[in-house]
């Protein structure tokens, strides 16, 4: 029987335990230029001791930005600040992959370069979403513009881009978030996808775009070190699909067939991607339908409470946990769960942008 204590072979890493730290949006990168640096160094190398780690939504372009203060992997700069991240890591004994992130239609102008719409597979805006501005005021989500097919090699070129800066930053891997509403997702699902070309109709259509995104990025990083993120049955960001069993089956036996390292799949319960705490228990799961078609590991995220963890990872349900909210005010997460020590509560009011406040400042174990 597997415990969550046990290593996991992921390609030829080997990872000390199966408690995975989730990407979570911090909104702490250094201004001007989304730059990561010394308090973000800090905060992940408090949690080095997670499986491994995946860092938060960083985006592979200007144009890929949503919201102010999210770190980027496209200048140089961006580059250095993130070798102090995963230097910090691995001298922590850590394993540490990046995120590649295009919001798609969840962006402002105030973000885009040119002030331009923000772009997405088609011009239908995201309903009851919203985001902040460059100056972190609120606002409703805007009606993107449709891209045009040529200009999406210019995308997975960002990617391919993206992908390399994050091998020179040091990277173990990278994920390629096709989660959540953003650029991918929205490909992926016909709520978002109406287009009318090769890229849109038919599932096989609207899998290609980020499939070919991933290929690119494989090609980068060789499959053993790139994981995908999903969600279906997702609500947060106005997503929806008329067959998401049929869809992502598909999707599924397209990871399959590339045999990339990991999929990192979040259970619908948790409707707002960590945006709130809110629960459907009615919501279907997306362990129980999809686990069984993947053949790598497979990671669950959203909700777990540590005892389920353990559970779903004993009965072989999965083979590794993402945790976020309780990993942002834990960050000896991993000790703690071994020794049934107490775990810290968190603070909401300090998940999205400020300073060492309710980020580096959570206690450890003595
Ligand atoms: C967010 O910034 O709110 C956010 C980012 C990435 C996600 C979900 C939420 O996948």
């Amino acid at each position: 029987m597997p415990t969550i204590f046990d290593n996991l072979k992921l390609g030829n890493l080997t990872l000390p335990n199966r408690i995975i730290m989730a990407p979570l949006t911090r909104m702490r990168s250094k201004q001007p230029g989304n730059i990561p640096w010394e308090l973000n160094a800090t905060y992940y190398a408090q949690r080095a001791s997670a499986g491994f780690i995946l860092t938060e939504a960083t985006q592979v372009s200007q144009q890929g930005q949503g919201y102010p203060g999210t770190p980027g992997i496209h200048s140089k700069e961006q580059v250095q600040g993130w070798k102090l991240v995963t230097d910090a890591v691995h001298k922590n004994g850590g394993h540490i992959f990046l995120q590649l992130w295009h919001v798609g239609r969840i962006s402002h102008s105030s973000h885009q370069p040119n002030n331009s719409l923000p772009v997405a597979p088609s011009a239908i805006a995201a309903k009851n979403s919203g985001t902040f501005t460059a100056d972190w005021k609120p606002t409703a989500i805007l009606t993107p513009r449709a891209l045009e097919a040529s200009e999406l090699p210019g995308i997975i070129q960002d990617y391919v881009n993206a992908a390399k800066n994050a091998k020179d930053a040091g990277f173990d891997g990278v994920e390629v978030h096709m989660a959540n509403g953003y650029l991918l997702d929205e490909f992926l699902q016909d709520g978002s996808n109406k287009r009318t070309d090769e890229f849109g109709g038919s599932i096989q259509n609207r899998v290609k775009f980020p499939m070919q995104v991933l290929d690119a990025v494989i090609n980068v990083f060789g499959k053993d070190r790139v994981g995908v993120r999903l969600s279906p049955y997702g609500t947060f960001n106005d997503m929806s699909d008329s067959n998401p069993i049929e869809l992502f089956t598909h999707v599924i036996d397209q990871l399959n067939q590339r045999q990339i390292a990991f999929l990192d799949m979040i259970e619908p319960r948790a409707t707002s991607a960590g945006g709130g705490d809110d629960v459907n228990e009615n919501a279907p799961s997306t362990t129980k339908l999809f686990r069984k078609k993947f053949k790598g590991i497979f990671i669950s995220a959203g909700g777990y409470k540590t005892e389920d963890a353990k559970k779903a990872i004993e009965t072989d349900e999965v083979d590794a946990v993402a945790f976020g909210r309780i990993f942002i005010a834990n960050p000896d997460l991993p000790k703690r769960i071994k020794n049934n020590a107490p775990l810290n509560p968190y603070n909401r009011a300090t998940f999205y942008g400020g300073n060492e406040k309710g980020y580096t400042d959570y206690p450890a174990l003595s």
